[in-house]
């Protein structure tokens, strides 16, 4: 059999522990041949390609970022192309199954995040035999418990929280600390928590600026004369919006977040008289080297993948189910998000270690059930 293997969407720590266990176990398990395209779908699409052998996957178990590149702007459907400075969009789905039948591949291993899993579920359509492996530093892939990339983010940004702890101390202040994540609030959630974070701020709960700000000063008067806030990008104010830094106009989803907690700290400085600052770490928690954690969940993932191509399972996402690898239907997973759970250990722990998670604890259920259906009419 021959495999061709990419990566798609925002990059996280992890992709080349799967890229590296796809390639060892076709070659080792399978005597298989296998490929990687370039920068996602694009690389499929433009026939940019190159071989994967033992050799080209050596050492590669615990650096970050991936070795192929990828890209969250190709879509096969909608593929932009800059013409007289400006983008047009072409459907190029038939090219990629063209470059797929002539290069004599009997599957794709798609690495990525949603899109990407949008993207492929289409694609498989067409006639591509597809086996999806969830990545995201955002954890928000329906169906699989977590995705690997989460583990290291959670591990950077408790890092800078540790280190904002002591500087929050030392001026007394307020330190707001932005994190990324998009719609869901699972790594702010999970590294507010691990860096002792006071106030928790998400997506699946729009906050109360007053009651924040009386968290503040209910430490204050404890002698507790700073605080630390752990904000989701994707975080809102109760009838309000998310801040939307930039439109990505080429890019599946155009909206990028980013800046919540300049608006936050400006109204905790006017409500409390306390000193705010603000630190938005941004793709930061993308980098680096891979938790072990990671590097096992991408080993077990890409293993896992390649076992179902040999079965001839395609069509098909690995999943994490409890301390399981298992799989489920792409088309499953299409256009969905997963989102943190009230009755989430996170939430629940949270809640019983008095952290603040921006409303009184008795609406918490109540205005999780109503963001959940006003962003369902939303995407209708
Ligand atoms: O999905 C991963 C992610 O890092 C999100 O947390 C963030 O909103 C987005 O990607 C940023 O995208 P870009 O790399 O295009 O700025």
């Amino acid at each position: 059999m021959k495999l061709g293997v990419l990566t798609g969407g925002g990059d996280c720590p992890g992709l080349n522990a799967v890229i590296r266990a796809v390639v060892k176990k076709a070659i080792n398990d399978y005597d298989m041949s296998v490929i990687g395209f370039r920068d996602g779908y694009e690389g499929m699409i433009l026939n940019n390609y190159i071989t994967l052998d033992r050799k080209s996957v050596s050492g590669i178990l615990s650096l970050g970022g991936t070795i192929l590149g990828t890209s969250n702007r190709a879509d096969p459907f909608n593929f932009p192309i800059m013409q007289k400075e400006e983008y047009i969009y072409l459907d190029r789905s038939s090219e990629l199954v063209t470059n797929y039948e002539r290069l004599g591949l009997d599957a794709i291993i798609a690495i990525g995040g949603d899109g990407t899993m949008a993207a492929s579920a289409r694609v498989a359509e067409l006639g591509v035999n597809i086996v999806g492996v969830p990545k995201t530093i955002d954890n928000d892939l329906f169906g699989t418990d977590q995705t690997f990339g989460f583990d290291s983010a959670v591990v950077t940004a408790t890092d800078a929280i540790d280190k904002i702890h002591t500087t929050a101390q030392s001026h007394h202040r307020v330190m707001i600390v932005e994190v990324m994540g998009r719609y869901a609030g699972w790594l702010a959630m999970a590294s507010g928590l691990a860096g002792g974070g006071d106030i928790i701020l998400i997506p699946e709960i729009p906050y109360d600026i007053d009651e924040v700000c009386n968290k503040i000063k209910e430490r204050n008067r404890r002698g507790k004369n700073f605080s630390i806030v752990v904000i989701g990008e994707g975080a809102k104010p109760l009838g309000g919006k998310m801040v939307v830094s930039k439109i990505v106009e080429n890019s599946p989803d155009v909206i990028r977040l980013g800046g919540i907690s300049n608006q936050l700290a400006q109204q905790i400085e006017v409500l409390t008289h306390l000193e705010c600052r603000v630190t938005i770490l941004g793709h930061l928690v993308r980098g680096g080297s891979p938790t072990p954690f990671d590097r096992l969940l991408g080993t077990y993932f890409g293993c896992e993948a390649v076992r179902l191509a040999s079965e001839k399972r395609y069509g098909r996402l690995v999943v994490l189910k409890g301390s399981d690898i298992d799989s489920i239907p792409l088309v499953d997973v299409a256009g969905k998000i997963r989102k943190v759970p009230f009755d989430s250990q996170m939430i629940q722990s949270a809640l019983s270690l008095g952290i603040s998670l921006g409303v009184a604890t008795d609406q918490i259920s109540m205005l999780m059930k109503e963001t959940e259906k006003a962003e369902a009419v939303a995407t209708e």
